[in-house]
């Protein structure tokens, strides 16, 4: 009696262990995929690879970790820049070459893929990253990624996060990438992106910030994006961006930052930008021309204003007395003229803030 009872027992206790080991071990497609990923790269100071081995890929495998439900591979972030031990042990940020292999395509569940700052992977986005349904974070940040944002991407209906700044991405923003619906973070600074932003732009209701600096793009600012409500942050800076700023963008909800400079911007300055939540307002390095707008507020509150470097003219407006803050002024390189209006706002700002202008005078330039 007791003999059957033990074998009993142990059949139970072998099942649930076969059982156990079955929920916790990653499918071995996940595992093929992520060992063929490894293979395209060499990471060579901190050994972040070493712990890739066995056939649990969800158990230990560094920057890797699965869904608790399907145990299928759901995120890869592998940062070179972290505070994790690895990193303090070999005294150094991370370094990674090789390619970003096609592989990954195969693990249909990921939803955040995150290979950030290792200064030295390149090749190309592989084009069916589109086709990843659950994909919910794509971060690239600093690597060599040459290529162009794949075509596709607006597939990608959970798409929050798209971030593949600093690197060397040319090409155009594709149009689908309107389609992204639930995108609410746009990085892709400092490449080698051309062509206009796609008016379709303004679809992108989730998104609120917009980071397009430091890239070859032309054309006129859509007046779609002011339609982006959730808008609290646009860089368009350091581009070939030309023709007028939009006056809807004085209006939009949360608008707080607005960095235009290093353009060929022509046409005045819009006045519901200086009477706007805007507080963070770079306009340097344009064609800007004609007044500046006397339209400052109570409701201007600006911890800095540049506007230096134009063809503006024309005095500096009296209601700027008016703001409640006005933190980094720069109105210098135009032609302003006249006196410097006086008042709180002004009280702590130096002669760099309107030198090599035609003829301003007044505290902390001249007496008139
Ligand atoms: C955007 O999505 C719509 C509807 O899903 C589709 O018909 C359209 O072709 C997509 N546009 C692009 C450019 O991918
Ligand atoms: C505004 O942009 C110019 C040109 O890119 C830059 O030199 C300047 O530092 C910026 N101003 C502020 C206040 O950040």
């Amino acid at each position: 009696m007791s003999g059957v009872c033990f074998i009993q027992l142990t059949t139970v206790v072998v099942l649930l262990l076969s059982l156990s080991s079955a929920v916790w071990s990653c499918p071995p497609s996940d595992r093929a995929a992520l060992l063929a990923f490894k293979a395209a790269l060499k990471e060579p100071y901190l050994g972040i690879f070493n712990s890739w081995t066995g056939t649990d890929c969800c158990h230990k495998w560094y920057g890797v970790s699965c869904d608790q439900e399907t145990r299928r591979v759901a995120d890869i972030n592998l940062r070179g820049e972290s505070e994790e031990p690895i990193f303090n042990k070999a005294h150094r940020t991370g370094y990674m070459t090789g390619y970003i292999s096609p592989a990954i395509c195969k693990l249909t569940r990921l939803s955040s893929f995150t290979i950030a700052d290792w200064k030295g992977i390149s090749g190309e986005i592989p084009r069916c990253i589109s086709y990843l349904p659950f994909l919910r974070i794509i971060d690239l940040v600093g690597n060599k990624i040459s290529g162009t944002i794949p075509p596709e991407i607006g597939r990608l209906q959970r798409l929050t996060v798209l971030n593949v700044a600093d690197n060397l991405i040319s090409g155009t923003i594709p149009v689908s990438l309107a389609n992204l619906t639930s995108l609410m973070h746009l990085d892709i600074r400092n490449n080698y992106i051309s062509g206009p932003i796609p008016r379709s732009i303004g679809r992108l209701r989730m998104l609120s910030r917009a980071l397009l600096s430091g890239n070859r793009l032309s054309g006129v600012i859509p007046d779609s994006i002011s339609r982006i409500y959730r808008l609290a942050d646009l860089d368009l800076s350091r581009n070939r961006i030309y023709g007028p700023i939009p006056e809807s963008l004085g209006k939009m909800a949360v608008l707080a930052t607005l960095n235009l400079d290093l353009n060929k911007i022509s046409g005045q300055i819009p006045i519901s930008l200086l009477n706007s939540g805007i507080s963070d307002l770079n306009l340097s390095r344009n064609s800007l021309e004609g007044n500046i707008p006397n339209a400052f507020s109570a409701r201007s509150y600006f911890t800095a204003l540049d506007l230096s470097y134009n063809n503006l003219k024309g005095s500096i407006p009296k209601s700027i007395s008016s703001a409640s803050y006005v933190g980094h002024l720069d109105l210098s390189h135009n032609h302003l003229c006249g006196q410097i209006p006086v008042g709180s706002p002004f009280d702590h700002l130096e002669a760099s803030s309107f030198v090599y202008n035609d003829c301003l005078c007044g505290k902390p330039l001249k007496a008139c």
